[in-house]
């Protein structure tokens, strides 16, 4: 019988990577379909996220609500995973003791081989251990999504700065064989994609081991990557400045399918806070990397992560967050309010900063972001772009859209035809939510 599936994903493109092999490995085991709603699941699954308290929070209240549904039906199996899962453990089973299972960001691929053990003992079963890269070598082979696709080549971070979980919830910094990745991309190009997103918590501290000459970095992948014929834009996240090397810069400036687009987390604009946030770089060292960026890549588009509202970060602290974010000219950025995480260095950190301004910083700076962000796209009109074109438009016929090198959605005019390739269009006007283009070939 077709057993069906409700999977709901927290947090970063990682999780949305996990996700899709966790329904992967799950259909290969069983017959599985996937349902939009939890009422109608025989399977739940939460795919957490744990980097802010608010995507754990909601975790929490979310299996509230399936406890219901299992009263109701003793049938239906909950499993909890990713980060929030790899942290909390059987203490998820405590709380909620109608979860059936738990597992970590590097044991997805053993779901069935734990639901079949949840089925004999009729107890829950948990596994959140790091069984290092294992779990690659026993996924499945991916069926046709679309013209992009992702591809894990590190797993975990050992960075540990001082504010953040990753390291704990998903191990140290580890990453694939070379091999492995190039057969991974090979395979998608060979049912259609051309699009491949690099992915990682650190992509820039890849160092794989390679058949020719033992340990390749990010920036030989990357030529390996361009190398694929059938491979015509790569894309990847996320990086570290301290990973920065000159070979990966140069990358900008000669592999042409590589997407002039960089996301380079700075954080924040003051050393002080920098150094507390055990970031090991300065406001002038990100600069310099900014610089050598845009000398090689002029039309680069940069974007970057901020934290706002750090223990103790003071106005003039802030004012320099908002002077760099300016200063770069950042095509836009993704600022959260500081989260104090359990266990973490900084969560011990005494604060006397009130939470009232903290908020206000942040409204005023994600305001400051949007009209960068708007200056930036208004500037794109009359300009030719790439763009892939991945779907139909589900409210006006015709009408096809397609992400640039910078991720703007286009929408153009056009027949099936166009679907999944990449065209060239003229920027022409803005329209509500998108940008208007025209196919020029
Ligand atoms: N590997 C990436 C970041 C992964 S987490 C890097 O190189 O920085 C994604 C973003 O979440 C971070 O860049 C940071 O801005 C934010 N973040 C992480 N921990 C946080 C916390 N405790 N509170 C608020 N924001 C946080
Ligand atoms: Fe987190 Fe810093 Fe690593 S933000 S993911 S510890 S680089």
């Amino acid at each position: 019988m077709t057993k069906q599936l409700f999977i709901k994903t927290f947090g970063c493109q990682m999780n949305e990577y996990d996700s899709e092999k966790i329904v992967d490995v799950l259909k290969e085991s069983s017959k599985i379909s996937l349902t939009e709603s939890p009422d109608h699941a025989d399977i739940i699954i939460l795919n957490t996220c744990s980097i802010r308290e608010r995507a754990e929070v909601k975790v929490y209240s979310d299996l509230g609500r399936y406890r219901k549904l299992k009263e109701n039906n003793p049938n239906i199996r909950i499993a909890v995973g990713g980060c929030v899962a790899s942290q909390e453990g059987e203490n998820i089973i405590k709380r909620a003791p109608y979860v059936d299972l738990v597992f970590g960001p590097q044991t997805l691929h053993r779901l069935p081989s734990l639901l079949k053990k949840r089925e004999l003992l009729g107890t829950p079963q948990i596994d959140i251990t790091f069984p290092e890269i294992e779990k690659f070598d026993s996924l499945p082979i991916t069926q046709f999504k679309g013209p992009s696709a992702s591809v894990s080549i590190m797993e975990g971070c050992s960075k540990y700065c001082s504010f953040c979980v990753v390291p704990y919830t998903r191990g140290e910094e580890i990453s694939r064989p070379l091999d492995d990745i190039l057969d991974e991309i090979i395979e998608l190009t060979m049912i259609g994609v051309q699009e491949i997103t690099l992915l990682g918590q650190n992509v820039n501290a890849y160092r794989g081991q390679s058949q020719h000459n033992g340990v390749c970095d990010f920036a030989t992948l990357l030529e390996y990557v361009a190398e694929i014929n059938e491979v015509k834009r790569i894309r990847f996240t996320t990086s570290h400045p301290n990973e920065m090397t000159e070979e990966l810069i140069a990358c900008f400036g000669k592999i042409n399918k590589l997407s002039k687009q960089f996301h380079l987390p700075i954080q924040s604009g003051s050393d002080r806070v920098l150094s507390a946030m055990k970031r090991n770089y300065t406001v002038l060292e990100y600069k310099s990397i900014i610089k050598k960026l845009k000398k090689v890549c002029p039309e680069i588009s940069l974007t970057s992560d901020f934290i706002i509202g750090f223990p103790n970060e003071t106005d003039e602290e802030f004012n320099q967050t908002k002077k760099i974010m300016e200063e770069v000219n950042f095509d836009y950025s993704f600022s959260f309010l500081y989260s104090p995480r359990p266990g973490t260095p900084a969560s011990f950190i005494k604060d006397n900063i009130s939470k009232e301004k903290k908020e206000s910083r942040l409204r005023e700076f994600q305001d400051m972001n949007i009209i960068q962000g708007k200056k930036h796209t208004l500037n794109m009109i009359g300009t030719k772009q790439r763009i892939l074109i991945d779907r139909e438009s589900k409210r006006k016929a015709g009408i096809f859209l397609g992400k640039t090198d910078n991720n703007r959605v286009i929408e153009v005019d056009g027949s099936s035809e166009i679907l999944n390739k990449f065209v060239n269009v003229k920027i022409k006007a803005i329209s509500e939510k998108n940008l208007e283009g025209i196919i020029i070939s």
